[in-house]
């Protein structure tokens, strides 16, 4: 697992983190392949917006197919929440969040499928604390689209390409973002950080 020190230092000043080439690439290329394998066995499902009695599908906002990481994953997948579990560990130490747990995905958006500008704090859930991103897409080139883009307080954008082995995380309540258009298949494995129900 990568050594988080730049993420959660990054965090700490800015809020956000953005690493290309962070996390170690026989680690990153055997999760896109387990991800391959589960698409390739038909595990994936349409996303849905928003929560229980508010789901339904927006094509138009949100068009990708994701796999919930739960139980009896493959060995990379496993690891991936363990190297999680040590993230979590070293924000709360140091930052002090208060994070509970993580919830992930691993998302696959098809040619033509993006996800409009949002937040990832839902109006009726404000537990959404910290998000973490890793993508697992080989030979990513600007061309190809796909593109994350995070709203900075000063007006600019953020650009992440969704290339192998670059990890993003941010505050969750804090960035607007945004998953251009992709050309191509483009994977991710997509986490949140909970904290502890109830009023804080
Ligand atoms: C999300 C999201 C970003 C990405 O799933 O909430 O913003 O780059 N994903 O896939
Ligand atoms: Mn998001």
């Amino acid at each position: 697992m990568p050594n988080f020190d730049a993420a959660v230092e990054a965090i700490h000043q800015r809020g956000y983190f953005v690493g290309e080439g962070f996390w170690p690439m026989p680690e990153a290329l055997a999760m896109q392949q387990a991800c391959e394998q589960l698409k390739a066995e038909e595990r994936f499902r349409p996303a849905c917006i928003g929560r229980s009695t508010g789901q339904h599908r927006h094509e138009e906002v949100r068009s990708d197919l994701i796999y919930w990481l739960e139980n009896d994953l493959p060995t990379p997948l496993q690891n991936y929440l363990d190297a999680l579990e040590a993230y979590r560990q070293q924000v709360n130490r140091e930052l002090m969040l208060g994070l509970d747990h993580v919830e992930v995905h691993a998302a696959f958006y098809p040619p033509g499928a993006r996800y409009a500008k949002h937040f990832d704090r839902f109006r009726d859930d404000d537990a959404r604390t910290l998000t973490a991103i890793l993508y697992l897409n080989s030979d990513w080139s600007e061309t190809d689209g796909g593109l994350l883009t995070i709203d900075l307080p000063d007006g600019s954008e953020a650009k992440v390409l969704p290339k192998l082995g670059t990890f993003v995380s941010f505050l969750s309540a804090d960035f607007a973002h945004e998953v251009h258009p992709t050309t191509r298949d483009r994977l991710t494995l997509t986490g949140w950080y909970r904290r502890r129900g109830g009023l804080f």
